[in-house]
Formats: C-alpha cells, sequence, structure tokens
C-alpha cells in the first residue's frame, strides 16, 4: 500500500500567465499548455475510474485500498483544480481547447461497462504521465525562469504523478484484470494520447500565430528529440509497460521525493 499525502500548493494563480511562459520558447509552452487543456477532464475519470475500482473489489479487501484512493483522488482533484485556473489563463489567451471536448465525447462510449476498463485505460495513462513527471523532474530547467509559478505547478504535480503512479495499476490487478487487455488498452491509449497533444499543440501554436516560425521546430526537434529530449529518454520507459512482469515500482522515483523534500516550503500537506 503507498502513503499518499494531499498537499496545497503555495501558489496564486490569479495574475496572467506570459504567452511564452515555457523558458520562451513558443513549441515547449503550446504542448505544456496542451497537456494541461486534457487534465481536467482526464483525471476527474481517473478518480471515477478508481473510486470504482474500489467498489468492486470483495468487501475484505476494500480496506487494503482505502486510505490509498482518497490520498489518489485528494492529489488529482487538487490537480485538476490548479489546472482549471491555469486553462482559464489560456482561454483568456485566444487558446481553444479542442481536447477536452473530444475526450467528453469518447468517455461516453465507456458508460456502463466492466469497471476493469477505465482502470486499465487509467493506468496507461498514469503510465505515461509518470514517466513525462519523472523526465520532468530530472530536466527541471527546461521549464526556464519567465514564470516560477507555473514550474513550481508543474514540478509538483509531477512529483505526486511519481507517488501515486501505481494505484490504478494494482487495483487493476486485484480486481483480476488481464495482461491482454492491460496492454491493448495502452496501444490504443498511446496512439490517440500522442495524437490528441499533437493537435492541441498545433491548434495552440496556430492561435498563438507561431506554427509556421523556424524557431518553434527547431525548439521542437530539441525538446523531443535532442540529447535530454522527451522521446529519446522516456522511450525505454515506455516500453517497459508491455513486459507481463512489469510493475511501476520498478522505476525509480528518487526524483520525486528529492524535489518534494527540498521544496517544502511551496507546499502545505492537507489534513496531516
Ligand atoms: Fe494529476
Ligand atoms: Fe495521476
Amino acid at each position: 500500500m503507498t502513503h499518499l499525502v494531499v498537499r496545497r500548493l503555495l501558489v496564486d494563480m490569479e495574475a496572467p500567465i506570459p504567452r511564452h511562459w515555457c523558458a520562451g520558447d513558443p513549441f515547449r509552452t503550446a504542448f505544456l499548455n496542451a497537456l494541461s487543456m486534457s487534465f481536467p477532464v482526464g483525471e476527474q475519470f481517473f478518480i471515477d475510474a478508481v473510486r470504482n475500482g474500489l467498489k468492486a473489489l470483495p468487501p475484505e479487501q476494500q480496506d487494503r485500498f482505502r486510505a490509498e484512493v482518497q490520498g489518489f483522488v485528494g492529489q488529482e482533484a487538487t490537480h485538476r483544480r490548479l489546472h482549471g485556473l491555469y486553462n482559464e489563463h489560456l482561454r483568456r489567451q485566444g487558446l481553444v481547447n479542442a481536447w477536452e471536448v473530444r475526450s467528453k465525447e469518447r468517455l461516453k462510449q465507456l458508460e456502463g461497462v466492466d469497471p476493469r476498463h477505465p482502470l486499465a485505460i487509467t493506468a496507461a495513462f498514469e503510465h505515461f504521465t509518470a514517466i513525462f513527471a519523472d523526465w520532468m523532474l530530472r530536466n527541471a530547467d527546461m521549464l526556464g525562469e519567465q514564470d516560477p509559478r507555473l514550474a513550481t505547478l508543474w514540478l509538483w504535480h509531477s512529483a505526486e504523478e511519481t507517488e501515486h503512479r501505481n494505484t490504478a495499476f494494482d487495483l487493476y490487478q486485484a480486481l483480476g484484470g488481464s495482461h491482454e487487455w492491460r496492454i491493448t488498452w495502452f496501444r490504443r491509449i498511446s496512439i490517440t494520447f500522442l495524437g490528441d497533444a499533437l493537435r492541441q499543440t498545433i491548434d495552440n501554436l496556430r492561435r498563438d500565430g507561431t506554427l509556421w516560425q523556424w524557431r518553434t521546430w527547431a525548439g521542437a526537434m530539441r525538446f523531443l528529440l535532442g540529447k535530454r529530449g522527451l522521446i529519446r529518454q522516456t522511450f525505454g520507459a515506455w516500453r517497459d509497460y508491455f513486459r507481463r512482469d512489469f510493475h511501476p515500482t520498478d522505476h525509480d522515483a528518487s526524483a520525486s521525493a528529492q524535489w518534494l523534500e527540498a521544496h517544502r516550503d511551496k507546499y502545505v500537506p492537507v489534513g496531516a
């Protein structure tokens, strides 16, 4: 069982966000903004999936997961609230969240299915988030210094994603979820998630007026494929999910623990 602390982040999300808040880089900013746009609906789906997964367990097994599920729900609920405030600034900048609309439409197809399907989907997304979070914590300088609030928001979110990365996965296993369905959903999610992220990033760049600038795509190549690039550094961890004996805790979590320890002034544990 994982002990999950819910934290109130000490950042003020009132002031507007600079247009290229992420190190002055249009692509990086547009990409992270796109991910933020997906969070409020996505994280609500994860919360529901995990809650329903807990309810589907035999009563004698529910106690083992109850506290962890409560921590998971608390962390994701806090994330979605702060990303909601962040996204409101993006809306005022003229960006349009088409990802959220598409996600809501797709989620309708899952109404009434066996609770293991939403859990497998959540576990797949949580693997994506966990490997991205770890990469971000190790490359925190890439967030730049234009908006320290957003850098803190992203790193805090990353640290907590690492902390709760196995909750949905373990519930899925406890409910007897199969390896085959876990992999099937991971394949599907990999395709739709990357497609959605790319579409929303391109739309953000188009509305920002930087889609056709050379520096945008030079920045994208560095960000994704450079020496410290996202794809280059996370591909191996992404692939590990296909292993039959994979467990999220196989991956190192020290970057998360270190960030939380070094930034105690940035948050207050809730209910501690
Ligand atoms: Fe989250
Ligand atoms: Fe999460």
